[in-house]
């Protein structure tokens, strides 16, 4: 190749030589080599970096019987091609640098040179000389303008952080910013945002910027809406239209807030104890929104799914309602944790019923004397509130309904009232009282036992609590209460007389004011409408003093005792014979009586029972000394 080199140096060297000492070019005018010789136009020729570049040179021979000699391209003067077609074979072809293996001469279907891989440093203005065996030799002007693409665009987040392919996620209503960057290009090159075919912002050529080579545009989106989400933003840069222009996109992923919330299973009423499902859907949130339910502030236990394709939430709520949640209201709330304000709810007023309930459970003794009236009370809860009720008596008899005359329904307050006398013993029995509301009619019946009505039945098993040196609480066992309300009198005799005498509602006494180290005689009995139950009687010792004695109860006390021993005898001598006298006498009596002596002597006779312990005539009662005694009858 060296030596082919040289020998195409020497042909050009002939070239130029023959072609200065030709007259023919003498006389046209034109001085080989000189540029300002060259005629007028210039044409222009673009190409881009790496691309190729078609210079045209017109050799086609002006006259007939003429034909094409040779053709010399220059750059400032200096040869760089040439094609002799004198000379046969590829040898006819000669490049020097720059153009060394880049370049070809090419004939159809116009003439030109063509060059491969275009560098910058082609950018010129090229001479093409073209001879002629007969015509005058020609001289054309090229300059060729080497396009240098911009780099690819790079696309930048507000914080300077580079993206490739998703930005985000940002939040729905928010602002954010894109910033194209793009560096080099000759000439400068146009930067452009779109979306889709749409131009949102421009940065021309024109506008100047202060860093150098970089040149950037800034895409700024205000209060994103869900519209973005997904968008897909594009920054081109371009600077010719031999190349397409260069770009980078970004697809916009965003977090947006819950748009809808719903019950889905609204039926309603729903009814006390009875397990119920209820869906709560929420859409329109991205990432699918956070459901919770709530009812009277607390939060329920649910079970959520999540469809994430669907941006779609649903809750089950699997729960149990109850009576109290009549009226309450059930929310379900729907929220984004990337939201400060993203909650929405729906709201499910609850409409609960529930099956009548008594309002007192246990079934209640009602004693009711022969042609006495009774009102027998039913109460029921219910929602909503019962219409109707229904009475019926259950004895030995059979099974009889009670004419609705015969009692009262108020509605509002779920309450029946049945006025019921009793004509004969087969009056009596169980009565029954239903309700029915929307819910249904009540399942367990409201139950009352008609009783023939009698005297209670005494209290029992009593038993002492917290003695101390003056009081102490006394419990029993109340009995049957004759159907009817029912007083518990407690009375406490000592030697001298009544002490206390109290009443109260249950069989439960704080007896107060005994005195200290006392022998007392409790008396207990039950009292109605009917009359007293019998009595049971026991005797009890109150605790001794504790705390220092004052010279006062001392003397007291010495003198109490020295009456005690002197009427000791004398007293239990008096209360064996009238007791045994007593005794004797109301031996058929039902209950025991106190009798209460003058108050002078103060003494309590008190009668005896037959104790199935039995125990001594003369002091059959136990003291008690621990806190809890039981407290044998004598
Ligand atoms: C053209 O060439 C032919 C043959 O090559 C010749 O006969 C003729 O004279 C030429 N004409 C001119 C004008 O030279
Ligand atoms: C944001 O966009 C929404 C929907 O287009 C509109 O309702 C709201 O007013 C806008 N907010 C601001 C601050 O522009
Ligand atoms: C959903 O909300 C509840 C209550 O606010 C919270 O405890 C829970 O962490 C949230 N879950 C998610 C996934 O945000
Ligand atoms: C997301 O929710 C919106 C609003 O309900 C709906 O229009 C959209 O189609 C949903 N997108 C998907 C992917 O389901
Ligand atoms: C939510 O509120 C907190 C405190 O007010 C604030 O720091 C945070 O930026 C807010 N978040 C959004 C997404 O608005
Ligand atoms: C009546 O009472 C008896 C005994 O308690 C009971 O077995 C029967 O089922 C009752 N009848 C009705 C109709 O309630
Ligand atoms: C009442 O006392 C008797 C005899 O001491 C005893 O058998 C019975 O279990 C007691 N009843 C109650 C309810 O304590
Ligand atoms: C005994 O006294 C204690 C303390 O005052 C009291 O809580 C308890 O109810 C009393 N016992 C009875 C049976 O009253
Ligand atoms: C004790 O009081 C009741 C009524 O509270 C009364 O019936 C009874 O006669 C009284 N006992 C004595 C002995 O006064």
């Amino acid at each position: 190749m060296h030596i082919a080199g040289c020998g195409q140096r020497t042909v050009i060297a002939f070239v130029v030589l023959a072609v200065t000492s030709s007259p023919r070019a003498m006389q046209n005018n034109i001085i080989t080599g000189s540029p300002m010789s060259v005629t007028g136009t210039v044409t222009r020729v673009s190409a881009v970096v790496g691309g190729e570049a078609e210079l045209p040179c017109d050799s086609r021979p002006p006259q007939r019987n003429d034909s094409l000699l040779l053709v010399v391209w220059y750059r400032d003067d200096n040869p760089v091609y040439s094609y002799d077609t004198r000379v046969p074979g590829p040898t006819a072809h000669w490049t020097d640098e720059p153009f060394t293996d880049r370049a070809r001469w090419f004939s159809t279907p116009s003439s030109g040179l063509r060059v491969h891989n275009v560098q910058a440093r082609d950018r010129a203005t090229y001479r093409c000389r073209v001879d002629f065996q007969v015509s005058p030799t020609r001289n054309y002007r090229i300059a060729l303008d080497v396009i240098e693409l911009p780099s690819k665009p790079v696309i930048f987040d507000e914080y300077g952080k580079e993206i490739s392919g998703v930005t985000g996620p940002y939040n729905e209503g928010g602002d954010f910013k894109l910033i194209c960057s793009v560096t080099g290009g000759t000439p400068t090159p146009r930067l452009q945002w779109l979306q889709g075919d749409s131009v949102l912002t421009t940065l021309g050529a024109g506008d100047l910027q202060p860093s150098g080579l970089t040149r950037s545009l800034t895409l700024v989106i205000r209060n994103a809406t869900r519209s973005h989400l997904a968008a897909m933003y594009t920054c081109t840069a371009d600077n010719t239209l031999l190349a397409p222009p260069q770009k980078a996109s970004v697809r916009v992923d965003l977090y947006l807030r819950p748009l809808t919330v719903e019950i889905l299973s609204r039926e309603q009423p729903l009814s006390v104890g009875r397990r119920t499902e209820l869906l709560c859907k929420s859409t329109g949130a991205r990432p699918p929104a956070n459901i919770t339910w709530w009812l009277g502030g607390k939060q329920l236990k649910s079970i959520s799914k999540q469809l994430e394709d669907a941006n779609e939430t649903q809750s089950l709520l699997q729960w149990v309602p109850l009576k109290e949640h009549n009226g309450q209201v059930l929310v379900c709330r729907a929220e984004h944790p990337k939201f400060n304000r993203s909650t929405i709810e729906t709201k499910l007023p609850l409409n609960v019923y529930y099956k009548p309930l008594c309002r007192k459970k246990e079934v209640r003794l009602i004693g009711a004397a022969l042609q006495e009236p009774s009102s027998v009370v039913c109460e029921v809860d219910a929602y909503p509130p019962p219409n109707t009720f229904e009475w019926t008596l259950n004895n030995s008899v059979g099974f009889i309904k009670v004419d609705p005359d015969r009692f009262t329904v108020e509605e509002k307050e779920g309450r029946s009232v049945l006025t019921y006398t009793p004509v004969s013993v087969d009056d009596y029995g169980t009565l029954s009282c239903r309700a029915t509301n929307l819910a249904g009619q009540q399942t367990s019946p409201c139950l009352y036992t008609m009783m023939p009505a009698t005297r209670p039945d005494p209290p029992t098993n009593c038993t002492v609590y917290n003695l101390t040196h003056d009081s102490l609480d006394l419990m029993c066992l109340a009995g049957y209460e004759g159907g009817l309300h029912c007083v518990f009198i407690a009375e406490v005799w000592a030697n001298e007389g009544l002490v206390v005498n109290v009443s109260n509602a249950a069989a439960l006494w704080n007896l107060r004011r005994l005195g200290a180290k006392r022998q007392l005689r409790i008396i207990v009995y039950a009292v109605n409408a009917r009359g007293r139950s019998e009595h049971v009687s026991f005797t009890v010792e109150t605790a001794p003093r504790l705390a220092p004695r004052t010279e006062a109860q001392e003397a007291w006390e010495v003198n109490w005792a020295l009456g005690g021993v002197l009427g000791a005898a004398i007293t239990v001598a008096v209360i064996l014979c009238l007791a045994l006298i007593i005794t004797r006498l109301r031996q058929r009596a039902r209950d025991y009586e106190v009798t209460i002596p003058t108050l002078k002597n103060q003494k309590v006779i008190m009668p005896k029972r037959n104790s199935p312990h039995g125990t001594d005539d003369r002091n059959p009662d136990l003291i008690p000394l621990s806190k809890e005694v039981n407290i044998m009858r004598d």
